[in-house]
């Protein structure tokens, strides 16, 4: 008896193989049963015909529940119009055994509400669209670690306990240490600059907390970003890293996920463009281009995308008002994002809204020395990334504008005092990296059990 899994079915055909799975779905004509067998590698069509089964087989496979574990032994046979995943195989049973027959599977062909299967977020990770995006992530995840590894980058652990804010305090998940207070770390970022000290370039990667507020299909409360460091590094060294690192991810994506992509229905043209270089564009330009689409809305004329299509998902203009000094909001990147036909370097945001350690830019201090990366399609950002202040009195000039103790980043500022360097780095977030990817709507989908405002079920 050969196992075999339904990926490598085509080194296969005209033997006789076991497949276990369980049944994806189940169709009945006469003699023949089609059952719909997934394996976790595909979905395999398993052809089982009366006289070939006998009587008894028969009926069990034509009565057979959705999501019943089974173990399955026939021939492989090639035909093109055979269905599944990756399709094009399928196997004409000669025995089968029910390993465990499932009761009513709650999750049914017709449509169901997001709450229900986010309820049902254990069983909805079977179904094939959450399957193949899924299969997407490990891809990316995997691809980060490749590239960086490969590009002198040393993987450090950061801890995920930590007794102060990095990325502004209102987004910190309190957690009591032993009477004292700490919190989730929101980034890995302070303690990778201590380590490029040692190293040179660093990453870290796991797992991040924001006490997100927001309600968007853009925000987690708890997702993975990897993040970057590099000594001896300026925000222009740093962008040309992130646009090699950003375009290796998708294509070896478009490589590995082919079957993935297609059955999510993934226009892949439009991630074959992503290629070096990217646009940049600095805040000022990109406030202009946002005026300028906010005022022919309003005037009433079709704003035209890179592709000349009119733009998708436009907000009402109103919306769009944005003047100098603010954040973008989702709106802005939904606009924005669809101009170009790549992701976009957003470079030189105000100095007020961006984190305290990013690096003014000493002839307008007013703007500083970061970037964000913003997918296209209106995915909008995927890195926040920024050269960092390396001097240690503007540091700690900096910490106390923002309100920040003093105290709890004496480490961090010490890191100025011993060979301090020009450094640079950045974080890129895996969940919308892999909506990106996928083309899928929210981001809750690209994380197998996602933890959001209202969600820690289950
Ligand atoms: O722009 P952010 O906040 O940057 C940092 O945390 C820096 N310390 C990174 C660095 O320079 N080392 O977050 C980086 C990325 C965002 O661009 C986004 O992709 C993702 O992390 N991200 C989120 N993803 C999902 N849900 C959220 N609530 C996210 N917040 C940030
Ligand atoms: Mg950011």
């Amino acid at each position: 008896m050969t196992l075999a899994r339904i990926r490598d079915l085509p080194q296969h055909v005209g033997e006789t193989v076991t497949l276990q799975g369980w049944l994806y779905n189940r169709t009945s004509k006469g003699k023949l049963v089609f059952l719909q067998v997934r394996d976790g590698t595909g979905i395999c069509q398993c052809v089982v015909f009366r006289p070939s089964v006998g009587d008894e087989l028969f009926a069990i496979a034509d009565k057979l529940t959705l999501e019943s574990s089974l173990i399955v032994t026939g021939t492989v046979r090639a035909d093109t119009r055979a269905p599944g995943v990756p399709g094009g195989y399928e196997l004409d049973v000669h025995t089968l055994q029910v390993v465990h027959r499932a009761e009513e599977y709650p999750i049914g062909p017709k449509e169901h509400g997001v709450e229900f299967l986010m309820d049902h977020r254990h069983l909805w990770i079977r179904s094939a669209r959450q399957w193949a995006v899924l299969r997407v992530r490990a891809t990316v995840m995997r691809a980060i670690r490749a590239w960086l590894d490969s590009h002198g980058f040393l993987e450090v652990t950061t801890p995920v306990l930590t007794p102060s804010a990095a990325e502004g305090t209102t987004t910190l998940f309190e957690v009591d240490y032993f009477g004292e207070k700490a919190y989730l770390a929101q980034t890995g970022q302070l303690y990778n600059e201590a380590a490029i000290f040692s190293f040179g370039r660093v990453y870290c990667f796991g797992p991040t907390f924001r006490a997100e507020k927001s309600k968007t299909r853009r925000h987690l409360t708890e997702f993975w970003m990897v993040e970057p460091e590099i000594a001896f590094c300026d925000l222009d060294q740093l962008l040309e890293i992130e646009e090699q690192f950003v375009t290796d991810i998708v294509h070896t994506a478009l490589r590995e996920n082919a079957n993935e992509l297609k059955l999510l229905g993934r226009d892949t043209r439009k991630l074959e463009r992503v290629q070096p270089p990217f646009p940049r564009i600095t805040y000022d330009e990109a406030i202009a281009r946002l005026k300028d689409v906010q005022a022919r809305l309003q005037r009433g004329e079709t704003v035209s995308n890179c592709d000349g299509e009119p733009l998708q998902d436009v907000p009402d203009p109103a919306l769009l008002d944005i003047t100098w000094g603010m954040d973008f909001g989702s709106p802005h990147e939904t606009v924005l994002t669809q101009l170009f036909d790549r992701p976009v370097f957003v470079t030189g945001f105000p100095t007020a809204v961006k984190a305290f350690y990013m690096q003014p830019y000493p002839e307008r201090p007013e703007i500083c020395k970061s970037a964000d990366l913003l997918a296209p399609e209106g995915y909008g950002e995927i890195i926040g990334g920024s050269e960092r202040i390396s001097d240690a009195a503007l540091l700690e000039q900096r910490i106390r504008e923002h309100g920040l103790p003093l105290e709890a980043y004496r480490w961090y500022v010490d890191l100025r005092r011993y060979g301090s360097v020009p450094h640079s780095g950045f974080g890129l977030g895996v969940e919308r990296t892999v909506a990106w990817i996928c083309g899928i709507e929210h981001v809750r989908e690209a994380s197998p059990f996602p933890r959001l405002l209202n969600r820690i079920y289950p």
